[in-house]
């Protein structure tokens, strides 16, 4: 099935052939929502954006379309508003088949991608032996949403974690590890050295003080890079714990995602190296291997180099995504890879991005995207801290969302009056907990900063997930209140869309497919939030002014579609976010 809009396009493209001749056979209708529900549904704006080419007023270019456009088994009549806007509503009795169309549909009018294909989504992607902070927590979020949609399109989506687990950090940290857990290194396979940051502190302060242990250290490394077992065995070990930690994390956030950190491209780097010899591109500049930039400069208007090998032999964090990316090319196959990291991180993307595109690593149907967010922030402003002024543990944030959302229940259950057992409490607070945590980050537009704020996004008014939850559970309300199964209403119940209140909920149902292809082409989770909460302010809406369960067949049962397929959208909606509904809260 092709969306509504996309066959609107066809028919314009149509008829401003049949009107001016082939040559206009590519043109963009520039069909677009209409602005004012007034205007209709659908507002071409084609003949404006003609008028120059056709040496002809836009008013006439539009009445010219019209004549020769038949779009009459979804619309009414076309109008012609202002100075040339081709205005177009749909009809009825459409809308009325549409809507019986994708409630017999499980994907609910969301085509699978015509042409699926291999995705790589390189997203959360911690440190080892360092804080998971809360960077990491939206690269997490806005990552998993974005393989979520792919995935619902039907892309073989390959979702990798690009662990920052190597670099000379790790000669220092083994060196430690040697002074205080000697007997950790020859006879254990788990480790407990209790909480890793301040770990790393302390080794950090012994390597700053001390130059025989930065010597000591710098023999770790070489060690770890020959693969001499005992430092091998240490490093895995630090590897480990962090690894369950992170592990946690992705627990609570119901997390897939698959480990491949930066030591698996260690084989590859070499490689990198001769390679961009071989095409010429390298440069020696003062001992280290770099590439010269385009449109990159230092404070002094000189050219910016990236170094790919230091004077030390060492590699960089760049060597190993220029390894990774070619890795990711031959052997995964993928077509588009998407970086999900801060925008701090924009340059290193554009960087290396453009060596790999001068080397000709890149072949023409492989896409790179780097999806670039702001920060978190307190309501100071400033970069989101605890009291304190340390960075936030993701775990600590996430437990204080529950414990918060846990509040919130049981002061309501108390003023309702209502018994609930401690097992329905638990998983109604984590599960509000979460998505709120969730639900506040995607909703913003990625790009933008935003104030972390646990009033706000456990309130449950506003574009906040409990909002959202509420009205999937005001919909599953209504099915238990009036003893029906939404399963069971048929795929033949016919849908009746008497009052305006309706019309506009089933307008928004059939919109679903035009969200997702959005998200899917754009990256912004946002506009898939904002989707939602629109179908719930419809949805309330609609339910204050037409009675569900008290009017007459055959209203009431198209009522009841109505509501069921708003509950399916909803849940299908908020799936696609990562976010799991409840029947009841
Ligand atoms: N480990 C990095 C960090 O914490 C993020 C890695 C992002 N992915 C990549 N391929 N560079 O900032």
């Amino acid at each position: 099935m092709n969306s509504t809009q996309e066959q609107l396009k066809l028919k314009l493209v149509q008829a401003l052939v049949a009107a001016f001749g082939e040559e206009f056979a590519g043109v963009d209708p520039i069909l677009v929502a209409a602005s004012n529900p007034k205007f209709g549904d659908y507002q071409a704006n084609v003949a404006l954006s003609l008028s120059k080419k056709l040496g002809k007023q836009p008013r006439a270019i539009a009445t010219a379309i019209v004549e020769k456009l038949d779009v009459s088994e979804f619309c009414e009549p076309p109008e012609i508003a202002g100075p040339g806007f081709i205005n177009l509503k749909l009809q009825r009795s459409y809308l009325e088949a549409q809507l019986s169309a994708i409630q017999a549909d499980p994907r609910l009018g969301v085509p699978p991608a015509p042409v699926p294909q291999k995705e790589i989504v390189d997203f959360s992607s911690p440190n080892i032996a360092k804080e998971m902070h809360v960077g990491h927590l939206r690269s997490t979020i806005i990552g998993d949403c974005i393989a979520r949609i792919l995935e619902f399109r039907g892309h073989d989506v390959l979702r990798l974690n690009h662990v920052g687990d190597w670099g000379t950090q790790f000669g220092m940290l083994i060196a430690y590890l040697r002074e205080v857990y000697p007997q950790a290194l020859t006879t254990a396979n788990v480790l407990d050295i209790g909480d890793l940051v301040s770990f790393y502190r302390k080794a950090k302060q012994r390597f700053d003080q001390d130059e025989a242990f930065q010597e000591i250290a710098r023999q770790e490394v070489v060690k770890l890079q020959a693969g001499e077992q005992d430092t091998v065995h240490a490093w895995k070990l630090l590897c480990e714990q962090s690894r369950k930690e992170f592990q946690i994390i992705y627990n609570l956030l119901d997390i897939k995602i698959t480990e491949r950190g930066e030591s698996f491209y260690n084989q590859y780097l070499p490689a990198v190296v001769e390679d961009l010899q071989k095409v010429d591109l390298l440069e020696e500049n003062q001992g280290a291997k770099c590439v010269f930039l385009e449109g990159f400069t230092n404070r002094e208007g000189e050219p910016l180099p990236l170094i790919v090998q230091k004077s030390d032999g060492g590699y960089n964090y760049a060597t190993t995504d220029l390894a990774s990316l070619r890795y990711r090319i031959q052997q995964d196959q993928a077509k588009r890879i998407i970086y999900v990291t801060d925008s701090g991180q924009a340059n290193h993307f554009a960087q290396f991005m453009q060596v790999a595109r001068k080397a000709g690593w890149i072949p023409d149907d492989v896409e790179l995207v780097h999806v670039p967010f702001g920060l978190v922030l307190g309501d100071d402003g400033k970069k989101f801290k605890t009291r304190s002024g340390d960075t936030v543990r993701l775990r600590d944030l996430l437990d204080e969302a529950i414990s918060r959302a846990r509040t919130d229940i049981e002061t309501r259950l108390k003023e309702e009056g209502r018994e609930e057992s401690e097992e329905f409490i638990n998983h109604v607070a984590e599960v509000v907990g979460i998505s709120s945590v969730k639900y506040a980050d995607l909703s913003q537009n990625r790009n933008s900063n935003y104030v972390f704020s646990y009033d706000k996004m456990l309130s449950l008014k506003g574009n906040t997930a409990p909002y959202m939850l509420y009205a999937y559970v005001r919909t599953q309300g209504i099915s238990r209140e009036g003893n029906i199964d939404f399963e069971n209403l048929g795929v033949d119940a016919k849908i009746l869309l008497g009052e305006e209140a309706e019309l506009t909920l089933a307008k928004h149902l059939l919109q679903l497919d035009e969200v997702v292809s959005e998200v899917e082409q754009d990256l912004l989770p946002n506009r898939l939030c904002d989707y939602l909460y629109q179908l719930s302010d419809k949805f309330n809406k609609f339910y204050e002014n037409c009675p569900v369960l008290k009017s007459e067949e055959p209203v009431k049962t198209s009522r009841l579609v109505l509501c069921h397929l708003t509950a399916k959208t909803l849940k299908l909606g908020l799936d696609l976010l990562g976010i799991r509904v409840l029947e009841r809260m």
